[in-house]
């Protein structure tokens, strides 16, 4: 539209402005918001950009692969890809207060984002895609005095230390604006339209103690469950949808045996922005589908359940 035409000539001149010739750093997250801000920072100054994809392993199935391979070979965009799954997975084993994880999460991003800055030889700026409901909700939320509901891994992160100033191009924009701007930037429709991932990962989505193992479980789980929704034309019209693998095994028959197994719960969400969201009123017949398949294809799930939770009382997310 006419508006993000606008919008995006706007933030190209502030960009400009506030970086003059200094060197900018951007945390690529994969996900829609920093890819934006990114292509956006990229088109303002060109190679005084550079993106630091941090790789905590806790991305979904072949994720980590195909941001990297957008940026490098469709946007030529200079692109440090960081494997630091070991490095996080072990900071999280064993952990299962949600805020403690979040924490972790975050401080160990600021910590090898930190080292691979060190080793571009620094910058003056960090971008970040952060969004005008991360602002918001980061500080307080409805109801409460200044409660912090969940520590967003991606908002004020930034230690003194690194002594770097913050460029967020999409800091007064909601969800379904950033995507009208990464369209207007001419990024492909099914990138932009794909459903929000949260910072943490999916060590949000495995309550309690996260594993490699409970990790491949979710992805293989998730996957399924995301070709169900495609398969079903709902991709569109839901705003959110993922598994959760509970920390519960549950007694269930296969065959002639017994299985005791983790349970897998599903999240859908229609919403405008994520401050407000109401779950997805599937049909029985597909959630009976699914969870088939999910239980079929899936070794280490025996019992699948849907969440019926709105937000609020409840959070998108389970942690
Ligand atoms: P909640 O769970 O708070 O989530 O209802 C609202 C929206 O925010 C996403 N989310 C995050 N995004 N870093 C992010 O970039 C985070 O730490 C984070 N936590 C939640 C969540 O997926 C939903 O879209």
């Amino acid at each position: 539209t006419w508006t993000m035409a606008a919008y995006r000539e706007k933030m190209v001149e502030k960009i400009r402005e506030q970086v003059g010739s200094g060197r900018v750093i951007c945390a690529l997250s994969g996900g829609v918001d920093s890819s934006v801000a990114a292509v956006l920072i990229h088109e303002a100054i060109g190679e005084q950009l550079t993106c630091i994809f941090v790789d905590h392993g806790l991305m979904r199935l072949n994720e980590a692969d195909e941001v990297v391979s957008m940026f490098r070979e469709q946007y030529n965009i200079p692109l440090v890809h960081v494997d630091a799954a070991d490095r996080f997975i072990g900071a999280l084993e064993g952990e299962s207060d949600p805020e403690v994880k979040r924490k972790t999460i975050g401080r160990l991003f600021i910590e090898t984002f930190e080292e691979e800055a060190e080793k571009l030889g620094g910058a003056q700026f960090l971008a970040q895609g952060t969004l005008y409901p991360d602002v918001i909700e980061s500080v307080s939320f409805t109801g409460g005095p200044s409660v912090t509901i969940k520590s967003h891994h991606n908002v004020g992160g930034l230690p003194e230390r690194m002594n770097m100033k913050l460029v967020e191009p999409l800091r007064e924009l909601f969800k379904d604006e950033v995507r009208a701007l990464g369209r207007e930037l001419g990024l492909p429709e099914k990138f932009v339209g794909r459903h929000p991932f949260p910072g943490p990962g999916l060590a949000i989505r495995c309550p309690g103690g996260v594993t490699r193992e409970k990790l491949d479980i979710l992805r293989k789980a998730d996957a399924i469950y995301l070709d169900e929704i495609r398969k079903a034309g709902l991709y569109d019209t839901i705003w959110q949808a993922f598994a959760v693998l509970l920390p519960v095994q549950t007694v269930g028959v296969m065959g002639d045996g017994r299985t005791y197994e983790f349970v897998c719960a599903l999240r859908a969400v229609t919403s405008v922005d994520g401050m407000t969201a109401d779950f997805y009123p599937y049909d029985m017949a597909f959630l009976g589908k699914t969870a088939t398949r999910i239980i079929n294809e899936v070794r280490g799930i025996n019992r699948v359940v849907y969440d019926v939770t709105s937000k609020p009382p409840g959070t998108i997310e389970w942690e």
